[in-house]
């Protein structure tokens, strides 16, 4: 064997990681590093001009009024529905094939969980299903909200959600955690709602390191009340206007995010770009590859096949060294925790089966076309 020859076989065989963190992290270290010990050196850490500056250029970004930043996804999600009036007892209704913590939400707000079916196309609530479920609660039922997620990166259908919402005098709340930077009819998602909620955990599109969330609204009043229920639910310093928890976005998340948000566009690009190869790769494999509904932008959190032998294709990406995983495996209506809610197998068969049938590939910024040429013949390769 020559030496190409050689070179060309252990590419072949190469292992290729689900993720890998510390790429994007090396390639932009120096910026990293000096807004790191800025902070540091400031000797200012919590809600200070960092975090002010970080909200005011994620806003912009988003095309919002207010952006607030908080301790994480969930805090996001949890405060937004008491900012937009959900009450104990209220119902929240949302997708049962989203990240559990959608749901760690509503119940953090004393609310109790509904569900409704999924488009199979895009993995996000059906908006006719919704209209119907709104229209068939029975009397005394008070659904408050609907979460609609984004998930892996492509948006919900909103408009037709808005409409129903609004017909009904329910509040939408977007659940944005996957889907950073992705668009909806030339509108940044996360802005089209009552408000929308960020995470910032590291493997999202915009990850920090450590745990961290934000959200936007175009609402001033919701705004002022998540910064009060962010922060000991104080309207001025120790005055207490509501009951409030402490969840900040503190100073050091905040200066390296804004470094990375000013790259987000550019990584965004590269995941659709590889996204467009896995595409042209596995245009013949036996898979269903992900969709790109319009008027939606994809932004690509995630790169989704669906294969009705998952968990066949699964253990033989494993044995190939090609990293895999699936998001998720159990419907969240069908988890242990969640028995108290009474749903049973089969009341949501679109988003169990694609619980069934969902795996997701390696996708992000750093990812090299090589590596993708080599999950792809893997997947061809598979018995
Ligand atoms: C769809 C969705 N919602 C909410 C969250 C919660 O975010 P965090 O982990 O920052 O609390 C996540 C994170 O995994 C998510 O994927």
């Amino acid at each position: 064997m020559d030496t190409k020859e050689k070179r060309s076989s252990a590419e072949l065989h190469m292992p290729v990681p689900f993720l890998d963190l510390r790429r994007q992290y090396h390639s932009i270290k120096d910026e990293i590093d000096r807004a790191l010990e800025q902070v540091l050196d400031s000797g200012r850490y919590i809600l200070d001009g960092e975090g002010v500056a970080f909200e005011r250029d994620f806003a912009d970004y988003c095309g919002a009024t207010d952006a607030v930043g908080v301790g994480s996804g969930t805090e996001a999600l949890h405060l937004a529905l008491r900012a937009c009036g959900v009450e104990p007892g209220d119902v929240v209704v949302t997708a049962p094939n989203t990240a559990v913590p959608t749901v760690c939400a509503i119940v953090a707000a004393n609310a109790t969980p509904a569900f409704v079916d999924i488009d199979p196309r895009t993995f996000t609530i059906a908006p006719d299903k919704l209209d119907v479920y709104l229209d068939s609660q029975p009397a005394g039922r008070r659904t408050k909200a609907v979460i609609a997620v984004h998930l892996y990166g492509h948006p919900a259908d909103v408009r037709p959600i808005l409409r129903v919402a609004r017909a009904h005098g329910i509040k939408v709340i977007e659940d944005a955690a996957q889907a950073h930077g992705a668009e909806y009819a030339g509108c940044k998602i996360g802005s089209l709602g009552d408000a929308g909620c960020f995470s910032f955990y590291p493997t999202k599109n915009l990850g920090a390191y450590g745990d961290a969330g934000m959200v936007i609204t175009n609402d001033g009043d919701v705004a002022r009340r998540l910064r009060m229920l962010r922060n000991y639910g104080e309207e001025a310093k120790y005055q207490n206007r509501v009951e409030g928890f402490n969840s900040r976005l503190d100073e050091i998340h905040a200066a390296m995010l804004r470094v990375k948000l000013a790259h987000l566009d550019e990584w965004i690009t590269r995941r659709r770009q590889l996204a467009a190869l896995y595409d042209e790769l596995l245009a013949d494999a036996p898979v269903d590859r992900p969709t790109e509904r319009v008027p939606a932008r994809h932004s690509y959190h995630l790169y989704v096949i669906r294969t009705a032998r998952r968990d066949a294709m699964l253990r033989h990406l494993t044995n190939e060294q090609v990293g895999a995983s699936v998001h998720y495996p159990l419907p969240v209506h069908l988890q242990p925790a969640y028995r108290r809610l009474g749903y049973r197998a089969g009341d949501f068969p679109e988003a169990e089966r694609a619980c069934r049938e969902v795996l997701s590939l390696p996708l992000y910024p750093e990812l090299t076309e090589l590596e993708v040429r080599r999950v792809a013949s893997a997947i061809r390769s598979c018995p």
